[in-house]
């Protein structure tokens, strides 16, 4: 494949804008005073869940306008399609003794909810002052556990979506919006 034909097919699988940049920046500002007057004076640690949460993470930090800390984890989920309580593995952990902390997590996506409800039973087990969910995304539909968000600022249908750090086999993160993925391109 050429240069050119491998833009033209990168370009393609970007199927439609879903939520604009002014959008996503929008609900992060109503979510950022919302959790700025839900924790005023409290000393609070924002999570960031690896990869996909770090563009969503930098732009919900700077919504915080009350003090704050931040740090990040990572985790590996191995799951199959007939197994729901697969295992999820830290493979960076925090640097911060969360028991000191009102912990905020942010994910990109909660799809299944397989990942996350893993994430917070790990981290409640370190016994926080307390500890809420506020994620970019959720699908509902897809969902395979019981789990629910605190704090959720788009609700989508089935489909899969890249873009603002949500990916496609690594690619796509670096979109300012988030897009709908073209399977069929
Ligand atoms: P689950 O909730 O355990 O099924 O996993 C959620 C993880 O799957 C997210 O953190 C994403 O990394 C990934 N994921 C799920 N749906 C999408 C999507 O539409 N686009 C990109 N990544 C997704
Ligand atoms: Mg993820």
């Amino acid at each position: 494949m050429n240069k050119n034909n491998a833009i033209e097919s990168y370009n393609k699988k970007i199927k439609r804008v879903v939520f604009n940049e002014e959008e996503i920046k929008e609900k992060i500002k109503e979510v950022g005073a919302q959790l700025s007057a839900d924790y005023d004076g409290n000393p609070i640690l924002v999570v960031g869940i690896l990869k996909g949460s770090y563009v969503f993470m930098s732009d919900l930090c700077r919504a915080i306008t009350v003090p704050c800390e931040v740090d990040f984890m990572r985790a590996k989920s191995y799951f199959n399609d007939t197994v729901s309580s697969g295992t999820v593995t830290i493979t960076m952990d925090l640097e911060h003794d969360i028991s000191k902390y009102h912990v905020i997590v942010a994910e990109d996506i909660i799809d299944t909810g397989r990942t996350l409800k893993q994430i917070v039973q790990i981290l409640k087990d370190r016994n926080p002052l307390s500890l809420k969910v506020v994620t970019l995304l959720d699908k509902p539909s897809r969902r395979l556990v019981d789990f629910k968000a605190d704090y959720s600022l788009f609700t989508i249908p089935d489909f899969f979506v890249i873009g603002y750090g949500l990916d496609c086999a690594e690619y796509y993160r670096n979109l300012s919006y988030i897009a709908e993925y073209n399977l069929d391109a």
